[in-house]
């Protein structure tokens, strides 16, 4: 769309007088305000913005965060509900009440000890368009919906994606009776407001929304590294998650010779290398990690009788993490015989990849050429809720940069500025799909 139908279009589509060219801008500062007000909801005690966060899904900190967030929603004029996941939804009606609303959103929940962009960005800037909006009595034509998903990350028993994949009706049910720091899933989606009885009521339909938009930190080096201000996202690898229980024998350090032990974490350990040979094993993009293990009894004088670990790995191409995974069971399987454990492996988890929408990769591009910002494309090693709402309707998502490329880490940072350009290439995209 060229600029001169997009002031036509746009004009059509608001009762306000608003035209393109005036539409109104956000600053720096104002993502600066708003991401260092949202950071003090599971800050390290005594820290600073530079220590980062952990604000864990379904925690007593993920629960502040999304109060806060509502409080800033209805400020905005929204109308709020969680759905029975405990995804926050921030309504606007637009002109025509029966069109399908435009959605755009991101998540406020962290790894642990991460940082202040990841999720928030997305959250708080699409927040901000609503207050905008409100503030000026700008009339969209289609509804607008803001939305923050429950746990994005994979903090709860290693399954990500949480709230979306509800919504997407692609929740496998034992999931809810997963057992994560003493509680059920079911009982963390009740902490947050959601009702696991009823969780069928939280599916979105396809045809419900227009199109889903996230704005996030590229949370990669890409774009810092070439000095490109904005990514406009070509599609979202696909995540295996494998959960790993190595069960050995517990016995006494001192005195059980080197030959006779059945030592889970040698196990462990072999099989963490062998994740990083079968990653390495092939060209291409793909990545594998061992992000977590947990050692029983985890004691300095007795031999790690247990280990539990989950093992990701990551690539565009489904049927290559296939490939992947018939090969961490082959490895496993002489491992264990070697190591004298058992070594019992499940996929806990599979998100597909997803492509984001060719028109909206060209209204995204379309939009950075009006802010007169450089952008370019680029694929996504990162998990999003976008891919799980790609399912169910056209999807686009925009980058900012990462400096250093440091991202799941308190050191994750971006410039205001970028935080401020990717915003109004949202706003300006969300006003272009809401004509
Ligand atoms: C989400 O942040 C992921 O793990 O990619
Ligand atoms: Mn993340
Ligand atoms: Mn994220």
């Amino acid at each position: 769309m060229n600029r001169r139908n997009f002031i036509g279009a746009l004009a059509g589509a608001a009762t306000g007088s608003l035209a393109a060219s005036a539409l109104p801008k956000i600053e720096a500062s104002t993502m600066q305000a708003q991401l260092e007000a949202l950071s003090v909801f599971g800050r390290p005690a005594g820290g600073t913005f530079q220590n980062g966060v952990s604000r864990v899904g379904y925690s007593d900190e993920d629960i502040a965060g999304r109060k806060f967030v509502m409080d800033l929603m209805r400020k905005a004029g929204a109308t709020v509900r969680i759905d029975t996941a405990g995804n926050i939804f921030a309504s606007r009606p637009g002109s025509e009440t029966s069109l399908p609303p435009v959605l755009f959103g991101s998540h406020i929940d962290s790894v642990p000890n991460g940082g202040n962009f990841d999720g928030d960005l997305g959250s708080l800037a699409s927040v901000e368009i609503l207050r905008i909006l409100n503030d000026r009595n700008i009339v969209t034509r289609r509804p607008l919906t803001a939305v923050i998903w429950a746990c994005e990350e994979a903090s709860f028993a290693g399954s990500a994606l949480n709230g979306s994949r509800i919504a997407a009706g692609i929740t496998k049910a034992d999931e809810l009776k997963q057992v994560w720091r003493g509680i059920t899933k079911a009982e963390a989606i009740r902490r947050i407001g959601g009702a696991p009885e009823r969780l069928e009521a939280a599916r979105i339909a396809k045809g419900a929304y227009h199109a889903y938009l996230e704005l996030h930190i590229e949370q990669g080096g890409t774009l810092a590294r070439e000095k490109v201000p904005v990514g406009v996202v070509e599609g979202i690898v696909s995540i295996d998650n494998y959960e790993v229980v190595i069960q050995g024998f517990s016995n006494h350090a001192g005195t059980t010779p080197m030959l006779d032990r059945q030592d889970a974490l040698i196990s462990a350990s072999h099989l963490t290398l062998a994740v990083r040979e079968i990653a390495i094993s092939e060209t291409g993009g793909q990545v594998g990690t061992v992000g977590h293990l947990e050692i029983l009894p985890n004691a300095t004088n007795v031999i790690p009788g247990e280990v539990r670990m989950h093992i990701e790995f990551r690539d565009l191409s489904s049927a290559k993490l296939d490939r992947m995974g018939e090969k961490l069971k082959a490895r496993a399987a002489v491992i264990a015989t070697d190591s004298r454990t058992e070594i019992r492996i499940t996929r806990a988890g599979h998100n597909e990849s997803a492509m984001a929408a060719t028109e909206i990769q060209r209204l995204i591009e379309s939009a950075a050429n009006r802010l007169r910002l450089d952008s370019r494309h680029l694929p996504s090693g990162a998990g999003h809720d976008a891919q799980m709402m790609a399912t169910l309707m056209p999807m686009g998502m925009i980058f900012v940069p990462s400096i250093g490329g440091i991202s799941h880490s308190p050191k994750e940072l971006s410039s205001w500025q970028d935080c401020a350009n990717g915003a109004n290439i949202l706003f300006e995209t969300v006003m272009d799909l809401a004509r």
